[in-house]
């Protein structure tokens, strides 16, 4: 076995998954989703990190509500601002335009939440200078780690992004006061299969010695 091969096609073949089916994932998964999490590097190996195991449909409805909530505030905001017309310049489909820019501006794009089977709510050391990087590196060992065992996940900001919601989360689950809300993070069994998003080639993000100078030419790096 190449396992440099396996890694990388884990790699490339994960997606972030939004729908799930109404399964419940085996506490093994769960425990080796953490301990991936755990295995994460971190800065003077601080490991800041905690996490909180959301299954009660109480509580992952309290997090969907305030990631709805969070998604619709920071997408209302691009819309005003005109953000999200620029993002979406190429699509000229109008009613699919239309549609888009509901899910978004409401919300219901990260509503998905409360139906995910398991929530891991991330939480970092507020007085551990790199938190948020260490607890980004957890995360994506976790969402690697779930897509190596066949299942689906999806990393959610949508209820950090404003203080607001994050006081409420705080209060409502009880975190103390040193810790920040990092992300919540939604695992389960997909409901179908995805393909990989596309992305930007290496030739439009590499530099060689400094900033400017390609280092890949012509087609080299590309997809
Ligand atoms: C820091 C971060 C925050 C994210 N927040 C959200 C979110 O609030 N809601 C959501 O549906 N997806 C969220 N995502 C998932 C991204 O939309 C997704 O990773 C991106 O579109 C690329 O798609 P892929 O993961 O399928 O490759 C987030 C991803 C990251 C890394």
């Amino acid at each position: 076995m190449d396992i440099g091969k396996v890694v990388a096609d884990v790699i490339n073949t994960r997606v972030s998954v939004r729908r799930y089916l109404p399964e419940m994932i085996t506490e093994e998964e769960i425990i080796a989703i953490l301990e991936a999490g755990r295995r994460a590097p971190s800065g003077e190996n601080a490991q800041p990190w905690s996490f909180i195991i959301v299954k009660s449909e109480e509580n992952k409805k309290i997090l969907g509500q305030l990631c709805k909530r969070g998604s619709g505030r920071h997408f209302t905001g691009e819309y005003v601002t005109r953000k999200m017309q620029e993002r979406f310049e190429s699509l000229t489909d109008i009613q699919k335009r239309k549609r888009v820019f509901k899910k978004l501006t409401s919300g219901d794009v990260s509503a998905f939440v409360a139906e995910a089977p398991v929530l891991i709510i991330v939480i970092g050391l507020k007085n551990v200078l790199n938190t948020p990087y260490d607890c980004s590196a957890a995360i994506e060992n976790m969402l690697i780690m779930a897509h190596a065992m066949g299942l689906g996940g999806c990393w959610v900001n949508a209820s950090t992004l404003d203080i607001r919601d994050e006081v409420m989360l705080k209060n409502f689950f009880e975190i103390p006061n040193e810790y920040k809300v990092i992300s919540i993070i939604a695992f389960g069994k997909p409901r179908t299969k995805h393909k990989p998003r596309p992305r930007k080639p290496l030739e439009q993000m590499v530099y060689k010695e400094k900033y400017g100078i390609k280092y890949f030419i012509g087609g080299e790096g590309c997809e």
